[in-house]
């Protein structure tokens, strides 16, 4: 599918945007992202979804000792996004070309973020593609794994259902994490809850938005 993100121009994610095929083999087992950055030891976010990248290109300036990984399935908003990135010269902003739920399962070493951030998730709403659904058991179990202590998972979402899955997943995942309000960010606009694009598209539609901070549990 063409969302005609490029408007015909020839979009360059140069070293801003990391293809699976940069990936290490999966049998070589996880390695830490961190290296992807020039400061590798600074503290490390990751984005979920990120299509057009704006949470990344809004918040990265305000944080700029925080490097940001977004992680983005689709070929042409991972394009866009990167491409976008490496416009700004963000040095602390990667694009990665994945499954995001592959990527933290298969090929994240553990402990190495402060924050996941999942902001309008596809709410695959039929029955059958609930398995596709980012949050699952699984992943809130692979999540706790790659945050670090202290570490949060930040969601929001528009969506009255999904809603009502992420409420039921954090309520029988308390071992794992602790839910409290969600604070914005700072990047966000007066009477934004973040500032995605599909929030100000959502906003305009009038539709009313849920949000958790998720807190990691444990050493
Ligand atoms: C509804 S859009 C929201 C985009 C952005 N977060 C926003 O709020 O404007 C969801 C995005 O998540 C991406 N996505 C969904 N599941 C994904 C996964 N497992 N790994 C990487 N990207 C995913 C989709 O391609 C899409 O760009």
């Amino acid at each position: 599918m063409s969302f005609g993100l490029s408007r015909g121009k020839d979009l360059d994610h140069g070293d801003f945007g990391i293809t699976a095929d940069q990936l290490p083999a999966a049998e070589d087992g996880p390695f830490d992202p961190r290296g992807w950055f020039e400061q590798p030891a600074n503290p490390f976010e990751l984005e979920i979804g990120s299509g057009k990248g704006t949470f990344l290109v809004q918040q990265s300036v305000l944080q700029p000792e925080t490097n940001f990984l977004g992680i983005e399935w689709a070929g042409e908003f991972f394009r866009y996004a990167a491409d976008r990135i490496r416009r700004h010269q963000m040095t602390n902003v990667r694009m990665l070309h994945v499954d995001a739920s592959e990527f933290i399962r298969f090929w994240c070493a553990s402990g190495v973020a402060r924050v996941i951030h999942l902001y309008f998730s596809d709410p695959w709403p039929k029955s059958r593609h609930h398995k596709r659904r980012v949050i699952q058991d699984e992943s809130l179990r692979q999540f706790h794994r790659v945050l670090q202590p202290g570490g949060e998972l930040r969601l929001v979402t528009d969506h009255p259902e999904l809603w009502a899955w992420y409420e039921n997943h954090a309520e029988r995942n308390q071992e794992l994490f602790s839910r409290s309000q969600f604070d914005s960010p700072e990047s966000a606009q007066e009477n934004e809850v973040v500032g995605t694009n599909f929030e100000r598209k959502f906003a305009r539609e009038g539709r009313p938005f849920h949000s958790m901070t998720l807190h990691r549990v444990g050493d």
